[in-house]
């Protein structure tokens, strides 16, 4: 058998099933107001039934100035518990566990009244940012260790802070975009400070066996700048020594090695730095068995899965169980469809050149 298929424990001593993950996707199917559609439950509930241990979200706003897009699940108010206690029973029916991807779109987010915000105001004059305040910072800590407080409270097994691809958390760490010269800016440890204060607030509002882990961008990947390996490495350390349960590394496409470390799978270089007991998941173009297995070669403990487990709802049981070879896209609307899409996740998923027919 695959040891894709055995036990992964996380560092607060959780169990998942196997070592494959359903990763984070926005599929803009929830309600205006940011409540659960059963088109977004739907969607999720295909992928526990299909085999995949761990359930993530998409981003989920934890507050209503880090939206990042219309009809995106919010988890900002107790208005959204009852479709979060929905999703996580339907989870927990396939013996699955539900992971809340919580996060705050900073630079990113839709335009509000008082304008997204974030370390340093924007250069691009089409696009105002403004500069943050304190006020804003510690609105923002307080935001994510509430939301991730709701998502207790919701029967959800437990959060993953959002800290990859240039959103708020990840706007702070990065040597570019952050040009602040207070507290907030500089060195490592103070663009630092708002992703570890973050994880210390919630770590200090949950129970210990609810999972909170971190997603991070370790080098230049997609729209992520400003981040350098080794300081990536430093990062998600001192987020273990904070309570990390887990780190989860976006890599894009997880076969190429570090482009800083040409002779360095990014795998490597974080497994050799971070505690034993604090597994480390990677992501990014990874369709085959082959491929999955290499990532723990690597020293991955799992594997999360996006395309390729839109194509295959049920990837786990067929292609690492069975030994069937993945569906590769194009996949047309109406396969989409008989994936648990609606039209607007369909319509959304045109964006990746080549999936939709
Ligand atoms: C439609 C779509 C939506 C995504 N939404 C998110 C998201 O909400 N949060 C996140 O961290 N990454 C998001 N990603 C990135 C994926 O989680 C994943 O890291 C990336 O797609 C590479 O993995 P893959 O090749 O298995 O798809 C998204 C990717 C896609 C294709």
């Amino acid at each position: 058998m695959t040891p894709l298929l055995t036990p992964m424990t996380f560092a607060n001593g959780r169990t998942a099933s196997n070592r494959l993950w359903l990763a984070p996707l926005t599929n803009l199917q929830s309600h205006p107001d940011g409540t659960l559609s059963d088109d977004e439950l739907r969607w999720l509930k295909a992928r526990s039934e299909g085999g995949f241990s761990v359930i993530e979200s998409c981003a989920t706003h934890v507050s209503l100035d880090g939206q990042g897009w219309p009809g995106e699940l919010g988890i900002f108010s107790d208005d959204m518990l009852p479709g979060w206690r929905r999703l996580a029973s339907a989870i927990h029916d396939d013996d699955a566990l539900l992971l809340a991807q919580i996060f705050h779109g900073g630079a990113r987010a839709m335009p509000t009244d008082d304008g997204p915000w974030s370390c340093s105001p924007s250069t691009d004059e089409s696009r105002p940012v403004r500069e943050a305040t304190d006020e804003d910072i510690e609105a923002a800590i307080a935001a994510f260790a509430d939301a991730a407080h709701r998502a207790h409270r919701a029967g959800v097994d437990g959060v993953e802070i959002h800290g990859a691809h240039s959103y708020l958390l990840c706007q702070f760490l990065s040597s570019t975009m952050n040009r602040r010269d207070d507290t907030w800016g500089g060195s490592l440890a103070n663009r630092a400070r708002l992703i570890r204060r973050t994880m210390q607030a919630i770590r200090a509002r949950v129970p210990d066996d609810f999972i909170v882990g971190v997603r991070l961008s370790p080098e230049n990947y997609g729209s992520a700048t400003g981040l350098d390996l080794d300081e990536s490495v430093q990062v998600a350390s001192w987020l273990c020594e904070d309570g990390a349960d887990f780190i989860h590394i976006s890599l894009w496409d997880a076969s190429r090695r570090s482009t800083k470390r040409p002779d360095t799978h990014p795998a490597r270089a974080f497994r050799d730095a971070l505690p034993s007991e604090v597994p480390l998941i990677t992501a990014g173009n990874i369709w085959t068995v082959k491929a999955a297995e290499r990532q723990l070669d690597y020293g991955a403990d799992a594997v999360a899965l996006g395309r390729p487990a839109i194509a295959n709802p049920d990837w786990p049981h067929r292609v690492a169980r069975d030994g069937e070879h993945p569906r590769r896209p194009p996949l047309t609307p109406e396969e989409l469809r008989d994936r648990g899409l609606s039209d607007n996740f369909i319509d959304y998923m045109r964006r990746w050149q080549g999936f939709v027919a």
